[in-house]
């Protein structure tokens, strides 16, 4: 007997980040929309707990207890009193360390997984629980849709949307660090605190932009999409300045670095465009590949 749950990826239209805390942590406004870019867990009874992958990317994943879906099997049998003795599979379609949350899906994907394979009967809430343990991310994968995230981005406040938003995803070569990027950011940050006096505002939703979302409106939204991680990655990867530039000039409606990168995201208006602006992309040689997307999509689903 073997579970399969499906998770998809997500883009954060708006990534508005605080000062360092105490714990490390920034916090953040966060509004995450989850798109059609999927991993696929599976779970199957074993001996004892192993992890393997497949996918074009697959040789890029850790298989050891660093990866999420292991540790998400892992704080679900501890606390249920049983052993994770499980195997793991990951069909990994979401680039790998690229600002998609792939980590975060195969974590909130293995506890919904085993969840469902031993009968644990947690409750949603539980199950959110352990997601926000596991990682700042993990709660959106398993709800997927769209949410405005605070606190270090697991509080979540689900957000209604008006229509589907067509995404191309420009999938860079290697990934970026979470944690460096966040250092990077802070590093420019006081660069500019020192030379300008500029201080770090609180993070806040925008208002446009939560008004985009709820009216379906793409060229609104558009006009509000920002990401104050998008300069930190920049600094640590400067040529994703020539992708978002391609996007753009091959007529997306907005452009920006997904979450930490260097996946860059690019907002158009339909399937048609996404097309064009995926082949404009591929041909400009400043991507490994394009990928077109489109969300909301509902979170971690039981096949
Ligand atoms: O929560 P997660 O394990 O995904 O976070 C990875 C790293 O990203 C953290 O260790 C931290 O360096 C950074 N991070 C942060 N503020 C957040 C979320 C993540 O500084 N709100």
């Amino acid at each position: 007997m073997s579970v399969t749950v499906r998770v998809p990826a997500k883009v954060n239209v708006q990534l508005a980040v605080g000062g360092a805390r105490p714990d490390g942590f920034h916090d953040l406004a966060n509004v995450f929309l989850a798109v059609g870019l999927y991993d696929e867990v599976t779970v199957t009874p074993a001996d004892s707990l192993r992890v393997t992958c497949e996918g074009p990317d697959a040789s890029k994943v850790p298989l050891d207890r660093t990866n999420l879906a292991a540790r998400a099997a892992e704080a679900l049998a501890a606390r249920y009193g049983r052993r994770a003795d499980v195997h793991l599979h990951i069909a990994k379609d979401i680039p790998v360390a690229g600002g998609m949350a792939g980590g975060s899906a195969d974590g909130a994907g293995a506890l919904l997984a085993c969840d469902a394979l031993w009968g644990t009967g947690a409750s949603r809430d539980e199950l959110l629980d352990i997601c926000a343990e596991l990682g700042s991310d993990v709660p959106f994968s398993l709800v997927g849709g769209a949410a405005l995230g605070t606190g270090r981005g697991e509080k979540l406040r689900v957000l209604e949307v008006g229509g589907t938003f067509h995404w191309v995803f420009a999938v860079a070569d290697g990934g970026l660090s979470t944690p460096a990027v966040y250092g990077e950011c802070d590093r420019l940050r006081e660069f500019d605190r020192l030379r300008e006096g500029v201080e770090v505002p609180e993070p806040v939703a925008s208002g446009a932009l939560l008004r985009a979302l709820a009216e379906g409106d793409a060229v609104a939204l558009a006009a509000a999409l920002s990401n104050d991680l998008q300069a930190a990655a920049l600094s640590l990867r400067p040529s994703l300045a020539s992708t978002l530039a391609a996007g753009s000039s091959a007529g997306a409606l907005g452009a920006l670095v997904s979450g930490s990168g260097p996946t860059t995201a690019f907002l158009v208006s339909d399937e048609e465009s996404a097309r064009k602006v995926a082949d404009a992309l591929v041909a400009s040689g400043t991507c490994r590949a394009a990928r077109v997307a489109a969300g909301p999509v509902p979170g971690a689903v039981v096949l």
